[in-house]
């Protein structure tokens, strides 16, 4: 069965990775939550999509160059909607704390990219570790060097590959980065390729499919998850597909 996974939250109704957005994915019943982590000037993991502040926040510089203590003083509300004014950016810490006692997956998002954050693998995995919820967590990242350090960490944790190119031989790649997951660009989603990873044992999971045809795509090949902006049409849809 695909499990839906709320994108940054229920992206759609709710400004992105903040805690309004979180609770909605909640109450729209979500399986799970992706979302995604950087690290303040003190090292604090923070969640926020862009390195810059500039597209959800009242500060356009660089997040890496504030202190935690200085992120919180952020409005990360206002751009979605003078609804969500005051809005702030949440901590990994503030978001595990509010999951843990939730029946939800969890998708944690290395957004190092473009930015190499130091030591960011060994501090995430230690906060989900404090936090006892490992087993439903899963870690993933585009940069290769990071997924690899992640699978070094554990090798009984769910580790994906990110990717929105096609690469030659995908399963034969994340099989060498030593992850158990990729996580594809709907563009890259082929019968063909879903075959090639189911049979190197790779879970599949598809990001960004807020549309019903293309939910219905990945449901029909089988993909192990979906991360959409819109849980609740998600679930919704998904019941209905499998009642049939
Ligand atoms: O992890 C899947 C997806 O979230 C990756 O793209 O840009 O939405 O973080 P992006
Ligand atoms: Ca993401």
């Amino acid at each position: 069965m695909t499990a839906i996974f709320a994108h940054r939250g229920a992206s759609k109704y709710a400004p992105e990775n903040t805690m309004p957005a979180f609770e909605l994915a909640h109450k729209m019943n979500a399986d799970g939550i992706e979302t995604d982590v950087q690290l303040s000037k003190d090292h604090v993991p923070i969640l926020i999509h862009d390195e810059t502040g500039k597209r959800t926040t009242d500060f356009p510089g660089l997040i890496k160059d504030l202190t935690y203590r200085q992120i919180k003083e952020l409005d990360a509300g206002t751009w979605f909607s003078k609804q969500f004014a005051g809005t702030s950016i949440v901590s990994l810490e503030e978001f595990l704390q509010w999951i843990e006692n939730k029946p939800m997956r969890i998708n944690i998002e290395l957004k190092n990219n473009k930015i190499d954050y130091p030591h960011m693998e060994a501090i995430v995995f230690e906060m989900v570790k404090h936090f006892r919820l490992l087993e439903r967590t899963t870690f993933s990242s585009f940069n290769e060097r990071s997924v690899k350090k992640l699978v070094r960490l554990s090798h009984d944790m769910d580790v994906a590959f990110i990717t929105s190119k096609k690469i030659k031989q995908l399963a034969h790649y994340t099989e060498q980065l030593g992850a158990n997951a990729v996580h594809i660009k709907y563009r890259l989603l082929q019968a063909k390729l879903v075959d090639e990873l189911r049979q190197k044992k790779l879970a599949v999971r598809v990001y960004t499919v807020n549309k019903q045809s293309l939910m219905k795509k990945c449901f029909q090949l089988g993909s192990d998850g979906i991360f959409t902006d819109v849980p609740d049409i998600a679930v919704h849809y998904h019941k209905q597909f499998f009642k049939s």
